[in-house]
């Protein structure tokens, strides 16, 4: 495919949002043509999917039924609007992706990765991104950050040691994969780690210096 895929992912409160915000003000300023997506989410159906996952009132969610929602709405805007970005040639940038679902069904909530590596394959067939942006910061640090937990999201809710396994899952999928995922520190102020961002987009042949 002509164009390249890259996504953001990390814990609650590590800055992702604001991080997105300030490459895509880049991207713009450099002219460059790029789709910015969330999941779950992107398009009329994962968005409705997403409403289902998130909902407080769907405490009973089984761990599994939580991870195939999650690569049913990754099913849908992979082909739906991923895949026909990519053969258009633009830089398709997307705020959380299967590592996502590495990270919290497959370590924190235990299914474990074989099941998980299945259900991503399943979801994105050959589509798979250039590049990786972990924005690391430990989950106790990223909350002090964000002022606590948002009542209203169901993950978010979840326990501090939840939010600790999931840390440790974005770690081991930079291991496993550190040839794809990018380890950036954010402990610094936004504008530190933008930076360090635009580096590895560099460096890696995303963008043009
Ligand atoms: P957001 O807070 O970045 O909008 O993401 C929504 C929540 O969904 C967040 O708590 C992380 C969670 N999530 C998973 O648990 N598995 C996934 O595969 C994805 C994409 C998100």
């Amino acid at each position: 495919m002509k164009g390249k895929f890259i996504t953001f992912e990390g814990g609650e409160g590590v800055g992702k949002t604001t991080q997105l915000r300030m490459i895509r003000e880049y991207l713009d300023q450099k002219g460059v043509d790029a789709v910015f997506l969330r999941e779950p989410g992107g398009n009329a159906i994962s968005e409705k999917i997403r409403a289902v996952i998130l909902d407080r009132a769907n405490d009973a969610m089984t761990g599994m039924c939580e991870a195939m929602l999650y690569s049913a709405a990754r099913a849908q805007l992979c082909e739906e609007v991923i895949r026909p970005a990519l053969e258009e040639g633009k830089l398709v940038v997307c705020d959380r992706f299967i590592d996502s679902t590495f990270a919290y069904q497959g370590v924190a909530r235990g299914l474990g990765s074989e099941k998980i590596d299945t259900l991503n394959k399943l979801a994105c067939s050959d589509i798979m991104p250039d590049l990786t942006v972990f924005l690391d910061l430990e989950p106790t640090l990223a909350f002090e950050r964000k002022g606590g937990a948002d009542a209203d999201d169901r993950l978010e809710q979840e326990g501090m040691d939840f939010h600790i396994k999931v840390y440790e899952g974005y770690k081991l999928a930079c291991q496993i994969h550190g040839d794809r995922i990018v380890d950036i520190d954010c402990s610094s102020e936004a504008e530190v780690t933008h930076r360090k961002i635009v580096d590895a987009l560099i460096q890696r042949g995303i963008l043009d210096r």
